[in-house]
């Protein structure tokens, strides 16, 4: 399967990063086409700034939704940043996921356009998973899984990975080896 990757993470020292590697091994083991997006990298502009429906997409946005046509799995990897994606991926979803191309209105409701594709979505936390779990009704999850059912999207892997700078070697090290096996096991 061709397996696009959209990281959004500014540091490559990071656990995302370890992360993004272990999947990208896992991936690799299974014999998956993969693409990486990196948007810190990309120096990506996320701030939307004509939402008129008439400006010309950008070149940039043009060249990644080719990358999520042709893609049957999109997988996102970032950590949470104020209870919610960094504002790099924020923005990416702002400006990339437009209707027309990932989802339309019929009759004044929507309709997806996305749905031949899985995801994987793979989030990092510095909170442990009761603080989400039981005050806050893992809203960041649920938010950022709106924007795929939202393009049509049902087949979903979640991942997320809790209490990541005051956890200890082997927890994070379980982690880098559940995502590696995403990886090898997605079909
Ligand atoms: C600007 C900023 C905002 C953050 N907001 C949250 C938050 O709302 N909830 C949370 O659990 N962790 C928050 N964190 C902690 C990060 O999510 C955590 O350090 C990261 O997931 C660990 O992954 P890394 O080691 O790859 O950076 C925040 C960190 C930064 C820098």
């Amino acid at each position: 399967m061709k397996v696009l990757v959209v990281f959004a993470h500014p540091s490559h020292e990071s656990f995302n990063h370890a992360l993004l590697e272990s999947l990208l091994e896992g991936l690799k083991e299974a014999g998956h086409e993969t693409q990486v997006i990196d948007l810190y990298k990309d120096n990506f502009n996320p701030v939307i700034a004509d939402i008129s429906g008439h400006a010309e997409l950008g070149d940039d946005v043009k060249a990644y939704q080719e990358k999520i046509k042709s893609a049957d799995v999109l997988t996102f990897i970032y950590p949470t940043f104020w209870y919610r994606a960094p504002a790099m991926l924020e923005g990416f979803i702002d400006r990339v996921i437009t209707s027309g191309f990932a989802y339309k209105y019929v009759n004044s409701l929507p309709k997806g356009l996305l749905g031949d594709k899985k995801a994987v979505v793979i989030e990092t936390y510095g909170g442990p998973s009761w603080y989400y779990r039981f005050l806050f009704h893992r809203i960041p999850w649920r938010r950022f899984k709106a924007v795929l059912k939202f393009c049509g999207i049902k087949n979903i892997i979640h991942q997320p990975c809790y209490k990541v700078p005051f956890t200890t070697d082997k927890v994070r090290q379980k982690y880098l080896d559940k995502v590696r096996k995403i990886g090898e096991r997605l079909k």
